[in-house]
């Protein structure tokens, strides 16, 4: 193949970060893949508005499946995000023989093992690096960097949003109602913000972390979940006097391969390294048996750090084509899931 053709779902911040990396890097993209990679075809939700990147009238549309079953495109490219709607369009992309890459940590969460399962029936790819902590490698680092090593313990600010919001409770004496607005000014926020501050965007990102650490099959009811929308400033204000950084910290440990994965508002000490995690940024440590403490740091949403990953993806992806050896998503041996109880 002399071309590989892209299809991309959603056209917002991330699909436009997307597009940028593909046409500014293409120099240094056709070097790692040995051809050039192109997006054609793109779902967009007003054909009118005006953007900034460069791409012809003729390759948007309003019909995904313009996109979908477009005989041309090799890789579709999901940035659209939604549930239930968006995982038809990929298990039928899939079943067309498509490849995907996707930045849909809800569908990952929730759908993840259905849609691993129809990639590897159909010896196509499934990436989605972007799905958890937007720029940071973390699930190659855990599926691939780690791979040989025995995970013990994970802990994860992973929830942009909320981390911004106590940031700037504790360091400004902003107010939670004021912070979280800022929040939503920046655009890290969700379009609901309830599943930011309730934990639940952190709950589904942890679930995700959790599988390919333990290689168990944890599924989003399977983490205890609680958010930060009842932490109050006297709450911080205690806390912060007696030396403690509050923080929304997702936190999966694994001990005689038992598991247990939980969401909630924590005090850290000052001088543990997670407590100066600080604003939107987003960091998930690891303790591997062999490695002893890793930490990954940095941008957990934002237009070009998500599309770094997604692009990054699509380079494995046309590697892989170009190999001869599709099929081999991010996905891992499945232990048998067992979980710690309350009463243990
Ligand atoms: N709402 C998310 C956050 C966006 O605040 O982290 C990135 O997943």
């Amino acid at each position: 193949k002399d071309n590989v053709k892209v299809g991309l779902l959603g056209l917002g911040t991330v699909g436009t970060g997307v597009v940028k990396i593909i046409q500014n890097h293409q120099e240094q993209l056709v070097h790692r893949v040995g051809c050039p990679v192109e997006v054609t075809k793109v779902l967009v939700k007003n054909m009118d508005k005006k953007r900034d990147v460069d791409l012809s009238k003729e390759s948007l549309t309003l019909d995904p499946y313009d996109v979908i079953n477009d005989p041309d495109v090799d890789v579709i490219v999901e940035v659209m995000g939604g549930i239930d709607e968006t995982k038809q369009y990929l298990l039928d992309a899939l079943n067309q023989k498509k490849h995907v890459v996707t930045a849909n940590k809800d569908l990952v969460a929730l759908y993840g093992s259905e849609l691993l399962k129809a990639a590897s029936e159909n010896d196509c790819d499934f990436y989605y690096e972007a799905s958890v902590a937007g720029g940071i490698p973390i699930i190659r680092g855990l599926a691939d960097g780690l791979a040989s090593d025995k995970i013990q313990k994970l802990m994860g600010i992973v929830n942009g949003t909320t981390n911004f919001i106590l940031t700037k409770m504790h360091k400004e004496g902003m107010s939670y109602e004021v912070a979280l607005k800022e929040a939503q000014d920046l655009g890290f926020a969700e379009a609901d913000p309830t599943a930011d501050v309730e934990g639940l965007d952190a709950a589904r990102k942890m679930a995700i972390l959790a599988r390919l650490a333990f290689s168990m099959n944890i599924e989003l009811e399977d983490v205890n979940v609680s958010g930060i929308s009842t932490v109050s400033d006297s709450d911080l204000k205690h806390g912060q006097t007696l030396g403690y950084t509050m923080k929304l910290i997702g936190y999966a440990d694994q001990s005689d391969e038992r598991v247990e994965v939980s969401v909630q508002p924590t005090f850290l000490a000052n001088n543990h390294p997670m407590a100066s995690v600080n604003d939107e940024y987003n960091a998930v440590y690891v303790y591997g048996e062999a490695v002893g403490e890793t930490m990954f740091y940095g941008p957990g949403a934002g237009s070009m750090p998500t599309a770094t990953s997604i692009v990054s993806d699509l380079i494995a992806v046309v590697t892989n084509m170009r190999l001869g050896v599709n099929g081999k998503s991010i996905s891992v041996p499945q232990f048998e899931k067992r979980l710690k109880s309350a009463e243990e």
